[in-house]
């Protein structure tokens, strides 16, 4: 089965590390669309959130630690948009549990797919000459 989302080559940074951790974000929200869609259990939707938060928060960490290593000049805006969004995600897992309304459900899912995304091709693609090239 195709993703509904998938990985484009231009969302490469040459980071191997980095875009292993970009793809498996993708596939976490994959997993939340088709589990949203009806595929899964809707029950899946919890786990598949708390997934996504665990693993943003694991990966933001990974590139603050990097940032730290090659005391990368741009660090401090990053981190406050890495803030940002692990914000945007409790907040939505808590508008989930108070039983969100499905289409503005949706709206949120799509508006952090949409952010992601920009945050890749945007904030992290200006670390790759800092980071990515050895
Ligand atoms: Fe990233
Ligand atoms: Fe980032």
């Amino acid at each position: 089965m195709g993703e509904i989302f998938p990985w484009k080559e231009e969302y490469n940074t040459g980071c191997e590390e980095i875009d292993t951790q970009h793809k498996k974000l993708f596939n976490i929200i994959n997993e939340l669309f088709t589990a949203f869609e009806g595929s899964f259990a809707e029950s899946q939707v919890p786990r598949i959130l708390k997934e996504l938060e665990d693993y943003t928060v694991y990966h933001f960490s990974t590139e603050e630690r990097l940032f730290e290593e090659r005391n990368y000049p741009l660090k401090e805006e990053h981190k406050k948009e890495h803030d940002s969004f692990i914000r945007k995600i409790k907040n939505f897992k808590k508008q989930m549990e108070l039983g969100q309304n499905n289409l503005l459900a949706f709206d949120v899912m799509l508006a952090l797919k949409d952010w992601l995304i920009d945050h890749i091709l945007g904030s992290d693609h200006k670390y790759i000459p800092y980071l990515c090239n050895d």
